[in-house]
C-alpha cells in the first residue's frame, strides 16, 4: 500500500535544522533507537528523529509537518506495550526526552507542573522529598516518562486504592498540528467549565496533540505499608479471594495476582533467593496495605490474612522489612520482562468488573485449550485487570499468525460480555486496533474518528493507531 504521506527530503531537513540546529538525527543509531518500544519485537524505522526542548520548537515543527503532510509520531521513553510510539508510516519521531524538567512544585496547593520527559519515579521522589505523593506507579516507573503515562493513561499496582493517571491530571499544555499552543483546563480540583479537554487528551495516545506541560494533583505522603504474599493451590480460587477482601471492607493499596509461571519465570530472571515455590502452588496474591497508623495496619493485615486462610492457601509470607518488600515488589515488577526474555509473546491487557475475575481466568484457560495456546497471567487483580501473556513457545508460525488472532478475538468478546473491555492500562496503539470493533460499535467509533478529525484534520499525528 503506498504511503499517504510525503517522504522527507533534504529541504525538510534544512528546515528542521533551522529550528533545532543540534538536535536533528538521521544516523542509524538514533533511528534504530526510536524504531521499537517494548511491544513484542516490532520495528518501524523513522526517517528522522527530532529532539526539541521548547514549546516554540514543537509548534514550528508541527506547523511545518502539517503543511507538508509529514507524519509525526511523539515518543516518550519507549516503554509502551501497545506500539503507541512506533512510527508505522515512518516520517518524524518527535522524541520528547529533552523535555525533562520538573518546573514547579506548588506545595501550598498540592500540585506539581512538569515537562513530559521526566522519569515517573524521579517525579515521585522529587515530590516525596517535600512530603507529597504522586501514586500512579507503572511497572516501568524507573524508566518510563510521565508524558507517556499521560498519553496512555497508565495504571500500576496502586491504582486499586489511589486511581490511575487520569485521576491526577489537572491541566495539560499541548501543541496542535497547526502549531497552536493551548492549555486544556485549569489548575483546579473541580472544573465544570465546558467540555473536559484534559481528560480527552489523557489516554489519547499521541493522536490529538503534543503534550508539553502537565499539571498533576498530589496528596500527602503515606507513612507506612505492609506486604503479604499469599500462595494458593488453585489460581481461580486466588482470583475469587480478591473480592472477599473488599467485601470485608478493606481497600488494599495494592492487590496483585501472579500465576505460578509468572512468579517462577520472574524468580529465574532476577535470580531470586529467599523465596520458595512449592510444587502444589498455582498462584499468588501480593497484598499491600498502607496508612499512617501502624497498629491499625497490623490489625488490617491480620484480618486480611484470616480471610485468605478460608481458602486453600500455603504458608503466607509476611514482609515488613524494607529489603523483603523490595524483593517481592521487584519480582512482581519484573514479570513482564521475564516473560519477554523467555519466548516471543503477545500481551493482552484484559479488564473486567472485579467480581468477574475468576470467570475471566477460567475462560482464558478454556480458550487457550481450544486454540492451542499457553498463557501466563498476572496483573492488578484488585482492579479486575489481568495481563494475559500468550507465549509462542513451540506454536507454529501458521497457528501464531492465523489461529491465535481468532482466539484473542474470542477472548475479547468474552471480556466485553463480562462487562469489561480490551485494555485496562496499556492502550490500543498499533497492536490492539484490529479488535476495537469488539469494544465499540460503528456509532461510537465514528464519534471518536470525528474527534480525531477536529484536532488533526490531515491525520499527520501518530497515524495508524487506535482505529483499524
Ligand atoms: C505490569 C505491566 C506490564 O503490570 O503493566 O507489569
Ligand atoms: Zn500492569
Amino acid at each position: 500500500m503506498p504511503s499517504p504521506f510525503k517522504k522527507i527530503d533534504s529541504s525538510d531537513l534544512v528546515f528542521f535544522k533551522s529550528v533545532l540546529p543540534d538536535h536533528v538525527f538521521t544516523n542509524e543509531e538514533q533511528l534504530q533507537r526510536c524504531a521499537s518500544d517494548q511491544t513484542e519485537d516490532l520495528n518501524y524505522v523513522p526517517e528522522v528523529v527530532l529532539q526539541p526542548d521548547t514549546v516554540t520548537e514543537v509548534s514550528a515543527i508541527m506547523k511545518y509537518c502539517n503543511g507538508k503532510n509529514i507524519p509525526v509520531t511523539p515518543r516518550g521513553a519507549g516503554t509502551g506495550l501497545s506500539g503507541g510510539a512506533l512510527a508505522v508510516y515512518s516520517g518524524v519521531v518527535l522524541d520528547m526526552r529533552r523535555f525533562n524538567k520538573i518546573l514547579k512544585l506548588d506545595k501550598r496547593n498540592f500540585q506539581v507542573t512538569t515537562e513530559p520527559g521526566v522519569i515517573t519515579q524521579e517525579l515521585q521522589e522529587h515530590v516525596l522529598a517535600e512530603g507529597l505523593f504522586y501514586p500512579p506507579d507503572p511497572a516501568s516507573k524507573g524508566s518510563c516518562f510521565i508524558g507517556g503515562n499521560v498519553a496512555e493513561n497508565s495504571g500500576g499496582p496502586r491504582a486499586v486504592k489511589y486511581g490511575v493517571v487520569k485521576d491526577y491530571v489537572l491541566n495539560i499544555e499541548m501543541v496542535l498540528p497547526y502549531g497552536n499552543v493551548i492549555w486544556t483546563g485549569a489548575n483546579v480540583l473541580k472544573n465544570a467549565t465546558g467540555y473536559n479537554l484534559t481528560q480527552l487528551i489523557v489516554g489519547s495516545e499521541g493522536t490529538l496533540g503534543i503534550i508539553t506541560k502537565i499539571v498533576l494533583r498530589l496528596i500527602p505522603a503515606v507513612k507506612h505499608d505492609l506486604l503479604l504474599l499469599v500462595p494458593f493451590r488453585s489460581a481461580v480460587e486466588a482470583c475469587a479471594a480478591v473480592n472477599a477482601i473488599f467485601l470485608a471492607g478493606y481497600i488494599p493499596s495494592a492487590l496483585e495476582f501472579m500465576e505460578r509461571d509468572a512468579l517462577l519465570w520472574s524468580m529465574h530472571y532476577v535470580q531470586a533467593t529467599g523465596i520458595s515455590l512449592p510444587e502444589d502452588i498455582q498462584a499468588h496474591l501480593l497484598i499491600e496495605v498502607d496508612g499512617n497508623n501502624k497498629e491499625q495496619l497490623y490489625a488490617d493485615i491480620e484480618s486480611i490474612s484470616a480471610i485468605m486462610q478460608q481458602y486453600d492457601t500455603g504458608e503466607i509470607l509476611f514482609a515488613d522489612s524494607h529489603e523483603q518488600k523490595q524483593m517481592l515488589w521487584n519480582l512482581r515488577r519484573k514479570v513482564g520482562e521475564a516473560v519477554k526474555s523467555n519466548s516471543i509473546y503477545k500481551e493482552e491487557d484484559t479488564v473486567v468488573p472485579r467480581a468477574e475475575l475468576p470467570e475471566l481466568l477460567r475462560i482464558i484457560k478454556e480458550i487457550g485449550k481450544e486454540y492451542g495456546f499457553r498463557s501466563v497471567c498476572y496483573g492488578h487483580a484488585g482492579d479486575g485487570n489481568l495481563h494475559v501473556n500468550i507465549v509462542k513457545g513451540d506454536m507454529s508460525d501458521e497457528d501464531w499468525n492465523g489461529k491465535l488472532p481468532l482466539g484473542i478475538r474470542k477472548l475479547f468478546k468474552e471480556v466485553v460480555r463480562l462487562g469489561g473491555t480490551i485494555s485496562g492500562e496499556h492502550g490500543i496503539g498499533l497492536v490492539q486496533k484490529e479488535y476495537m470493533d469488539i469494544a465499540f460499535d460503528t456509532v461510537q467509533t465514528q464519534l471518536m474518528k470525528q474527534i480525531k478529525q477536529v484536532f488533526d484534520p490531515n491525520g499527520i499525528l501518530n497515524p495508524g493507531k487506535i482505529f483499524p
